[in-house]
């Protein structure tokens, strides 16, 4: 069943509970109200009739005293004890005939409905005990057809029922059109994603008018995850473009090369090898540069972290202790503490770090240098090295992907340009964050920040 449809059927149902409900009350509290009344007038005209009476008469006179008290259909007895009729007068015999006479000791009101040629009939008695000389020998009863309250009961019964149904008939209309204008917005979304389905192109909801409300929120959600999924899927036929190019490269050298042993031989050893050695460099080019690829895509994927406690002096002074031995390089650890604990990924760290270290030896000569600082909220690790630099005005680029400052410099260096985009990733994933400085010809400070919480 369709949402609209739906809430429809449940806001009329609703409505119309309410509706009864609140009718039925109105009706049984006039009714309550009404009947009480009559009681009252009736016996306030019973009480009048007692005063006026004058009991000592004979019969004919007290039937003469009773007549001007009829009303409508109504009548009026004097009642002995043993429910035994003294005197009666009455204007409906049908009516009276159908009521028994009865001795009470105590004043009363009773109503009795009764079967009459044109239905139901609603008649209200009242019986006051009469005391005369010291004791009670009479009952004064009265009755009177109550058909002003028969009829304000039927006209009340039908404006409430007209009422409710027009009540439900709103309601119906109100409610399928508040539930369109609810589902609007929904049904938008819905076509949209199964275009979207079909086509396979993200597509954005076009939002008519500000609402401002959760539907229009759930609109803009919408349009920000259609708007990430399109950036990704740019920054991945980029990447695609970008990583084929710098293959390329490499690629169009190792063939050029293969072309020309194959055409040549190894009859000219020198230049033979030559060659060989060519291809051997390239294709170990190519080799760095996927393995850099696939780290980039992990880091950029949000795999889940293996953070665990780890001294970052141990950790610092080991991957020195490495590229020390492998570049044959000057690279000082300047350290506060001799052991800083920090909550890190031990091998994306580590990663992180000989990025930096890595940038340092391929472009500077000098001694490098390697602070760990610890300050209120992070862990600062520092290579600083006194080389070539960066121009100021390439720092915000050095972080995007492939981005070298100088291609050819690079090129001789073996660099991909992919280093720092990794090292930012990573740094990323453990909410810490990469900053560089520096001043061209004179040298480059990279920081890594790890937060203490
Ligand atoms: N310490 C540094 N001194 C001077 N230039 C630097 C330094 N670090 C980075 N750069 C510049 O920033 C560019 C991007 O650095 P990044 O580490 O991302 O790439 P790469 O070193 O060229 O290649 P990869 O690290 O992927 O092998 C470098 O090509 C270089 O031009
Ligand atoms: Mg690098």
């Amino acid at each position: 069943m369709k949402i609209t449809t739906k809430i429809n059927i449940m806001t009329t149902a609703w409505i119309l509970c309410v509706l009864v409900a609140v009718n039925a009350i109105v009706f049984f509290s006039f009714m309550k109200i009404t009947i009480n009344m009559e009681d009252q007038e009736l016996y306030q005209r019973a009480n009048s009739l007692i005063k006026d009476m004058k009991l000592d008469s004979s019969s004919v006179l007290i039937k003469d005293q009773l007549t001007p008290y009829l009303t409508g259909h109504s009548f009026i007895r004097m009642v002995q004890p043993g429910s035994k009729v003294k005197n009666e007068v009455t204007n409906d015999k049908h009516m009276a005939a159908k009521i028994k006479p009865k001795f009470v000791r105590k004043k009363e009101a009773e109503r009795k409905t009764i079967m009459q040629k044109n239905g139901e009939e609603q008649i209200l008695i009242v019986r006051i005990p009469i005391h005369s000389n010291g004791g009670m020998s009479t009952v004064l009863e009265m009755g009177e057809k109550l058909s002003g309250l028969e009829l304000a009961k039927d006209v009340l019964l039908s404006i409430q029922i007209s009422s409710t149904i027009l009540g439900a008939l709103l309601a119906l209309l109100g409610g399928r059109w508040l539930s369109n204008l609810i589902i609007r917005p929904i049904s938008n979304m819905i076509n949209t994603m199964e275009e979207i389905e079909q086509s396979g192109i993200p597509k954005k909801i076009v939002i008519q008018h500000e609402t401002k409300d959760e539907l229009q929120k759930m609109a803009v959600t919408f349009n920000q995850m259609i708007g990430r999924l399109e950036e990704n899927l740019d920054k991945q036929r980029q990447f695609i473009s970008d990583a084929s190019h710098e293959l390329k490269t490499p690629l169009t050298v190792i063939k050029s090369f293969a072309d020309h042993l194959l055409r040549r031989g190894i009859r000219n050893e020198a230049d033979a090898l030559d060659a060989i050695e060519t291809i051997h460099s390239e294709a170990t080019r190519i080799q760095k540069m996927t393995e850099r690829f696939l780290d980039l895509a992990d880091t950029e994927s949000g795999n889940h972290l293996d953070t665990k406690s780890l001294d970052l002096v141990a950790l610092c002074q080991s991957i020195i202790k490495q590229l020390k031995s492998a570049y044959k390089r000057d690279i000082d650890l300047h350290f506060a503490a001799p052991a800083i604990t920090v909550k890190a990924d031990e091998l994306k760290l580590k990663q992180a770090i000989i990025i930096l270290i890595d940038n340092a030896i391929k472009y500077s000569t000098d001694k490098i240098e390697v602070y760990l600082i610890v300050n209120e909220l992070n862990t600062v690790i520092k290579v600083k090295d006194y080389g070539i630099g960066i121009p100021e005005y390439e720092i915000k680029n050095i972080f995007e992907r492939f981005y070298r400052v100088d291609k050819a410099r690079s090129r001789e260096t073996g660099g991909t340009g992919l280093g720092l985009a990794i090292a930012k990733n990573i740094m990323k994933q453990h909410h810490g964050e990469i900053k560089i400085s520096s001043t061209e010809g004179e040298g480059t400070e990279a920081e890594l920040f790890l937060p203490k919480s």
